[in-house]
């Protein structure tokens, strides 16, 4: 029973996967479904003319992280509010400020925008989770470490305190685009236990805003692609050519740099090694050992980057085999929970002091991270035919990346194309289709 030719086959599979890469991209994302960024004002103190509130930033995501420059917020005030002072954090333009008080404000912008303080900030000017400028860690990775905050006193209001209203059109750079905040909402007062959970406190009033993310309305290109080799196959696959951009069409605006000469007058973004896929970065997946009760698969994350470290990196691999027991040797790792996914998730980050920053490219080298995963065998679905060692889906900093195609994978010496290949061409089919249905 043929009901496509390969070819016909290939073009339909081409044509879903990109259908359904561009609808994943702009919807929620089933392996983090509440991810987001929650900025929460919490009033805890009134002066004459405004109040005290305690802004805080946590972010909720499982796996993206606010990398350098780090987080910017923004807001309109509603009425003619000033912040008179701050701490953890500083207003990034003071604004015009009436000459009516003796000490100036320290910001009268009708939409301030705040950053975080760097590290070294006096001890006066800190708050609780301040100063790492601007960098939030993800979640699952390092909960402490994804949270921020700052205070300001607001002024300039009344004393009628029913009438404070929250802030407006929150806005978020975290630190490009690609976030955007809900309306901030009245919600119950936050309560925190102090005194070593013995006593529990209850701000005046809180107003919240979830910022969600859409990598639709971040970018741009992709920026990472996976290659596939194994160790019963000479052939690597490569990345698609044209994953991130194409080289011949870009090369007069000089967007990627031949080995070893790197020109110092081009723009930071520019500064890509030429390559075939012409992605920042490249992770590649080698099915590395095949033993009794085990596997082994050595993946290696590489930067083709001249001019970008990328600080607190992390990978997540869904592949259907990770769930009995996966050793990262090399890197740290915990599971993701993946209710209404298919495969077994695993989240990858680098091992403190040893190789949580991706170095940039040299004129020697790609920098590169590397590690051996062991995978403990489920007798009933481990096989090396068809692409089951591969990855589904591999995702860095929480950007999905260029997948190969089934029937570019590296084969096995003796199964060669035949029906086997024509059914799991179908298989493909089915779930992508399965995916953009139950995707969004
Ligand atoms: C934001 O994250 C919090 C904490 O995980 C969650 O309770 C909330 O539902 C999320 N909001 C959205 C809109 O996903
Ligand atoms: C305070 O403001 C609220 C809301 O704007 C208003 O309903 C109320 O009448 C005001 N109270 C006084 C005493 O002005
Ligand atoms: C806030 O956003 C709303 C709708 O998105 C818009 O109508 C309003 O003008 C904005 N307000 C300010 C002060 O930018
Ligand atoms: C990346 O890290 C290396 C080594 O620490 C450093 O020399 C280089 O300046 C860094 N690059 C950027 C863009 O910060
Ligand atoms: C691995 O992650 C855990 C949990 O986040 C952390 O406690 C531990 O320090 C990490 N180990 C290394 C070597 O980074």
């Amino acid at each position: 029973m043929v009901l496509f030719t390969p070819s016909m086959q290939r073009y339909l599979l081409m044509l879903l996967l990109s259908a359904a890469a561009s609808r994943i991209s702009d919807c929620y994302d089933p392996l983090d479904p509440n991810g987001n960024i929650t900025v929460t004002f919490d009033i805890f103190k009134y002066n004459n003319d405004g109040y005290v509130a305690r802004v805080s930033i946590r972010n909720y995501h499982q796996y993206r992280h606010v990398e350098r420059p780090g987080w910017k917020l923004g807001w309109w005030w509603a009425r003619e509010e000033v912040i008179l002072a701050i701490s953890g954090g500083v207003a990034t333009k003071q604004g015009e400020c009436k000459a009516s008080t003796d000490e100036k404000p320290h910001c009268c912008s009708p939409d301030p925008e705040v950053v975080d303080l760097a590290p070294d900030a006096t001890t006066d000017s800190r708050t609780d989770g301040c100063c790492h400028d601007g960098v939030l860690a993800a979640w699952a990775i390092d909960p402490p470490m994804s949270y921020s905050s700052f205070e300001i006193t607001v002024g300039n209001l009344d004393q009628n305190r029913t009438g404070y209203l929250a802030p407006l059109n929150l806005t978020l750079t975290a630190p490009g685009p690609g976030y955007t905040c809900g309306p901030v909402r009245e919600a119950p007062p936050t309560v925190s236990s102090v005194v070593g959970g013995r006593r529990e406190e209850q701000v005046f009033r809180t107003w919240k805003s979830e910022c969600t993310y859409s990598s639709y309305l971040s970018s741009k290109t992709p920026v990472c692609c996976v290659s596939l080799s194994t160790f019963y196959s000479p052939d690597i696959t490569p990345c698609p050519s044209c994953s991130c951009g194409c080289r011949i069409a870009d090369q007069s605006a000089n967007s990627c740099i031949s080995e070893g000469a790197i020109p110092s007058n081009i723009p930071e973004a520019e500064l890509v090694k030429c390559t075939d896929h012409m992605c920042p970065l490249r992770i590649h997946w080698h099915i590395k050992n095949n033993y009794v009760t085990h596997w082994k698969v050595k993946l290696t994350v590489s930067n083709y980057h001249y001019g970008r470290n990328y600080s607190n990196w992390n990978v997540v691999v869904q592949h259907p085999g990770l769930g009995r027991s996966l050793a990262a040797l090399g890197f740290n790792s915990t599971m993701l929970p993946t209710t209404g996914v298919p495969e077994d998730a695993a989240l990858l980050w680098g091992k403190a002091f040893y190789n949580t920053m991706l170095l940039q490219a040299d004129e020697y080298e790609v920098g590169s991270v590397t590690t051996d995963l062991l995978l403990q065998k489920d007798a009933n679905s481990f096989t090396l035919s068809n692409g089951w060692g591969f990855p589904r889906r591999i995702y860095f900093n929480g950007e999905n990346c260029q997948m190969p195609l089934p029937d570019a994978y590296p084969r096995l010496p003796n199964g060669g194309p035949g029906r086997r290949r024509g059914l799991f061409l179908l298989i493909t089919l089915l779930y992508f289709t399965c995916t953009m249905c139950l995707g969004c």
